[in-house]
């Protein structure tokens, strides 16, 4: 049975009568049919069938009861969540690679489960965040609203859109890991100068990746300060917190171009809209905000010389299917006590 949420308090009886059966699922937005297809096998799913977060009042009038939640970056699945949802709860399944939106040692410390979807992501974010370094440095968006706006006059024009070069320029990568790395290897193909940054940096964490042999390793200063494009692809944590701040960017070349496809916290969003305003670096592409969605008020949006996202990194139909299998089999291995099939958080 698949029942979707009402306005929204399940009724009780009817939470009954789902439990004489099968473990209960609360899905809260809709996923493909690959992982409910999966889930419903197994279990009963209350799903929320609005494209759209659920309030977190609902979610907590919804919780109670469950034995698995399968949730969303945009859930706040905190203590408060976890209590409601009381003894049944056993695993807590996000539909993304992040999750910062869960009390995770809450969870732990109750022997919640927690399953996310490791690195299935790693190469389709990486394509996005290597368009976001060519629409900004060849200013691809920027051209085609120009012609969509008819301004295009008089053919091939000598200085129209004239941009910076990506082959042969010097990327500096923050954060290598497995998206940084597919971010090098895409780099090394246009013959890019590769620096790179990294907490606790040790020799193999570049693995035996032939094709980045010729990565540079050094310090944050130095990567902000020589390279053209620059890409963030750390994750958030205390130290990565508004790492770019007005003092990095004036670091910065005047024709550099930051790429964000990593947590928009990463980057004082404020000193970023000052360093634009006042033409230290040429541009950025941005797939995430410090606030998502953005404020309708937000300055960048009035910026020609940014690209804006809609935090798309992981959107293919491959990697989403794959994310909604991954979310799905996490909360069915858990279940069914075979936990070491399932991708869970230690
Ligand atoms: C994640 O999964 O953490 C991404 O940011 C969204 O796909």
């Amino acid at each position: 049975m698949d029942r979707e949420l009402r306005n929204n308090i399940a009724n009780p009886l009817d939470r009954y009568l789902l439990r004489k059966n099968k473990p209960i699922v609360l899905v809260t937005r809709p996923i493909s049919k690959v992982g409910l297809n999966i889930l419903k096998t197994d279990c009963e799913i209350i799903i929320n069938r609005k494209n759209a977060p659920l309030p977190y009042r609902e979610l907590m009038n919804n919780v109670k009861g469950v034995d698995a939640i399968l949730c969303f970056l945009n859930d706040k699945i905190d203590k408060q969540i976890i209590d409601v949802a009381g003894r049944s709860l056993k695993v807590i399944s996000t539909f993304s690679t992040g999750y910062e939106h869960i009390d995770v040692s809450e969870a732990l410390r109750r022997e919640i489960r927690i399953g996310y979807t490791g690195d299935i992501l790693t190469e389709t974010t990486a394509d996005l965040g290597f368009g976001l370094m060519l629409c900004v440095g060849r200013r691809l968006v920027e051209a085609d609203k120009y012609l969509r706006k008819g301004k295009w006059k008089y053919g091939w024009n000598p200085d129209l859109m004239i941009g910076m070069d990506l082959h042969h320029k010097t990327l500096g990568v923050i954060g290598m890991g497995k998206i940084g790395r597919a971010i090098c290897r895409r780099a090394v193909g246009f013959g890019m100068k590769i620096l790179f940054t990294k907490r606790n940096y040790n020799q193999n964490d570049i693995g035996n990746d032939k094709m980045l042999d010729k990565l540079e390793y050094c310090n944050l200063q130095t990567l902000v300060s020589d390279s053209d494009y620059i890409v963030i692809c750390c994750t958030l944590n205390k130290d990565s917190y508004h790492l770019i701040d007005y003092e990095k960017i004036k670091l910065m070349k005047n024709n550099a171009c930051l790429v964000n496809i990593s947590r928009g916290k990463i980057v004082k969003e404020k000193d970023l809209i000052r360093g634009l305003k006042e033409n230290l670096i040429a541009g950025a592409g941005l797939d995430v905000f410090e606030d998502e969605p953005i404020q309708s008020n937000n300055p960048l949006l009035k910026m020609h010389n940014v690209v804006l996202l809609p935090h798309i990194g992981s959107a293919s139909f491959d990697t989403r299917n794959k994310m909604a299998e991954i979310a799905a089999l996490n909360i069915v291995h858990v279940l069914k006590g075979q936990e070491d099939k399932a991708l869970l958080l230690k």
